[in-house]
């Protein structure tokens, strides 16, 4: 086969792969019947027993438009399932004239930016990046979680300059780990706020930008783990087997957590209560992990042997809100009682952010007790932190993690061109051009 043939091959190879894996949009008349809705992609593809009107092997024709432009050359008939589908999704076209971004209900929204018990407050599926932006100023569903995450971002920010003017991050090795850790807790919050802002672009653009907002989370734990196993691990466990593997088993977690939690994006259409299970354990396992250590040094004070410090004050609120945090994150409390009540303020995912912030403060403050306050103690035992186990794993959990958003991203990118006679304002809009 010649060169181009076999790219061509696997181009058509990865755009029914993307076809497949994803669901496609088809316009608001999902419910009325003819040619709205979501195809069902994901569900197709994940759904292993036979179709239930028992129509044998299913061979997706319909649902899947680039099969009626690759097979079938039906450009014609894929142009006007795009004009439906534009017609349907851009609403009164007078609703357009007014300057803020408009607001739509739960109904109006295709089925993946629902959420569960907020009714209203929704932005447009098809935001452009500046309606976005302008969004973040205007009270809607995501204006809180938006600005949770943001604000923090610039407090932990200045806690981290202001520990760059009294440490020595650039030879002094032993506060690398710090120096990790203070980068990862700048990340997170950004992230996750970028994540809200853009997260209404489009379909995909919601995916990729949970995929960053996931891999961000489990970076922050890995964070955690190069923190507590240089500072926090308890005496007598310094130089142990769990010690000297805590950093590389929780660049593993890293990779499980982003994976995991990616891929439960996958089943959320079509499961999602095992969906919910499986990004709330992607996440649980390496914290717990992480946690590990301090779980031990707070049992040990329980039992009397310790001397309770600063550092475990803090370590003891760090872990009440860490708990908060899983319960708000999993309970959908308080929304779940008053559906349509929490839409603008109040709702868990608020609550979770706020919680989460604040836990990741007293950590911080439990992290630097424990480093400045057992720093002579620590290195007299020969636990000094090594380039390769600090910043090193950052940065090779850092690209592990990237490859794989970059592979779970990969198809919703990888959309072939879906012409239009106006490409700029086509909800079928062609992401490469
Ligand atoms: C807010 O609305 C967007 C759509 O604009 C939706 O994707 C998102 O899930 C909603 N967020 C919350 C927390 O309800
Ligand atoms: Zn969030």
């Amino acid at each position: 086969m010649s060169m181009q043939g076999s790219v061509l091959a696997v181009g058509k190879c990865l755009a029914c792969l993307e076809f497949m894996l994803f669901p496609v949009w088809r316009g608001i008349g999902a419910a009325s019947g003819v040619g709205g809705g979501w195809s069902q992609g994901w569900g197709r593809c994940l759904r292993w027993e036979p179709d239930s009107q028992g129509q044998g092997p299913r061979i997706p024709v319909f649902d899947y438009p680039v099969w009626l432009v690759l097979c079938r050359g039906g450009r014609a008939r894929l142009r006007e399932v795009c004009q439906r589908g534009r017609g349907a999704i851009r609403l009164p076209t007078d609703m357009l004239s007014i300057k803020l971004p408009q607001l739509f209900d739960i109904h109006q929204v295709p089925k993946v930016f629902r959420e569960d018990s907020i009714i209203s407050g929704y932005r447009h599926p098809r935001s452009s990046a500046l309606d976005c932006v302008l969004s973040s100023f205007q009270m809607n569903n995501e204006t809180i979680n938006i600005w949770t995450h943001f604000l923090p971002t610039w407090y932990f920010l200045w806690r981290f300059f202001v520990l760059c003017s009294t440490l020595n991050f650039l030879t002094d090795s032993y506060t690398w780990p710090l120096l990790v850790y203070m980068l990862l807790i700048c990340i997170y919050p950004f992230t996750s706020s970028c994540a809200h802002t853009f997260s209404t672009m489009s379909p995909e653009s919601r995916h990729i930008c949970y995929f960053f907002d996931y891999g961000a989370l489990s970076l922050y734990s890995l964070g955690c783990a190069i923190s507590y196993g240089y500072y926090v691990m308890p005496d007598s466990w310094v130089n142990s087997f769990l010690h000297q593997h805590f950093v590389p088993i929780a660049v593993g977690n890293t990779l499980f957590c982003t994976s995991l939690s990616c891929y439960s994006r996958f089943l959320e259409l079509q499961f999602p209560q095992r969906s919910k299970a499986l990004r709330t354990g992607a996440f649980v396992v390496p914290f717990m992990f992480d946690t590990v250590p301090l779980f031990y040094r707070v049992l040990l004070c329980c039992g009397g042997s310790c001397s309770p410090t600063d550092a475990l004050s803090s370590h003891c609120y760090h872990l009440l809100f860490a708990f908060l945090t899983c319960f708000l994150f999993t309970a959908h409390l308080p929304e779940r009682l008053a559906p349509g009540r929490f839409d603008y303020f109040g709702h868990s995912h608020q609550l979770f952010h706020v919680s989460a912030v604040v836990g990741t403060h007293f950590q911080m403050e439990g992290v630097i007790a424990d480093m400045m306050s057992r720093r002579a103690w620590l290195v007299a035992h020969g636990a000094m932190p090594s380039f390769l186990g600090t910043i090193g794993a950052l940065v090779v959990s850092l690209i592990l993690n990237l490859s794989i958003i970059g592979i779970f991203s990969a198809p919703l990118l990888w959309k072939p061109c879906r012409s239009s006679s106006q490409p700029h304002t086509s909800s079928c809009e062609c992401k490469e051009q």
